[in-house]
């Protein structure tokens, strides 16, 4: 017996990374699963591979139009949302001054206004299935603290953090519950270009595993009942800065 049995979900971005991760998990507790994402050849695939559990629909997040027809192809196949993992996005690391104002909006788009669009065309899907349902807002720890040369990334992740919290308090009265993830680096296509220099001073020293990042996923759907609103930071440790080693003898 699966955790997620009766769960019918939406993960954008789902067709490679932590996205395709968190769909092969969900499917293997059991959920039936919707991969929206650009990515067609890649999506298809995913859903291939999987069986009658999954589906793939072509789904721009920054798109009106696209979320509505998602979330009706999704109702059409598999019943109502009980679950939107937000997590598709962008990064963009390119100095302040270097960066116009149409390559911020546009990072702001896909990781920000899109996880609005996607809450605003789920919620109504979700008080559907008469138990409300579970969000959960892929942020970063971008989203809990600053970094150099990726405006966009860091404004659209707090950005995300923020959009949690109002929608938290909105959406209880139809007992959805949505939250936010904070992962550090983690394994994906993203992050091939991330040098080791940049995690190595962290209390675990490397990179996340996608299917880490899945556990807490399916954790958050499934077993978090008593939490809306919160943070969930999986980041090695990066967050607390750097480890001092003391000697352990040390007066
Ligand atoms: N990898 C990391 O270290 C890391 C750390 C913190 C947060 N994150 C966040 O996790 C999420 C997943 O990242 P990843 O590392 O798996 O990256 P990835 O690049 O492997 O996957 C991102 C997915 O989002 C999809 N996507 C991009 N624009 C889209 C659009 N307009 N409509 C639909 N889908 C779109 C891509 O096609 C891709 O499948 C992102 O929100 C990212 O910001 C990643």
């Amino acid at each position: 017996m699966g955790r997620l049995n009766t769960v019918v979900a939406i993960v954008t971005g789902g067709a490679r990374g932590m996205g395709a991760s968190h769909v092969r998990g969900l499917v293997a507790e059991g959920a039936r699963v919707v991969i929206g994402d650009v990515l067609d050849d890649e999506g298809k695939a995913l859903a291939d591979e999987l069986g009658k559990s999954a589906a793939f629909v072509h789904l721009d997040v920054t798109d009106d139009q696209s979320w509505k027809d998602a979330v009706a192809a999704t109702e059409e196949t598999f019943g109502p949302v009980d679950a939107l993992i937000n997590n598709a996005g962008v990064v963009q690391w390119k100095p302040w001054l270097k960066t116009s104002t149409a390559e911020f909006t546009r990072v702001l788009n896909i990781n920000l206004t899109a996880q609005f669009i996607g809450i605003r065309e789920v919620v109504p899907s979700m008080v559907k299935t008469g138990h409300g349902g579970v969000i959960v807002n892929v942020s970063s720890t971008a989203g809990l603290q600053g970094f150099a040369a990726e405006p966009a990334y860091v404004a659209s992740k707090w950005g995300v953090r923020g959009l949690t919290k109002a929608a938290a308090l909105e959406f209880a009265p139809q007992g959805i519950r949505i939250v936010s993830v904070h992962p550090g680096v983690v394994e994906t296509p993203m992050t091939t270009d991330v040098t080791e220099d940049s995690y190595d001073q962290q209390p675990i020293p490397r990179k996340g595993r996608t299917a880490e990042v899945t556990a807490l996923m399916t954790y958050l759907i499934a077993d978090a009942t008593y939490s809306t609103g919160s943070e969930f930071v999986i980041d090695g440790g990066a967050v607390l800065g750097p480890v001092v080693p003391v000697p352990l003898e040390a007066d």
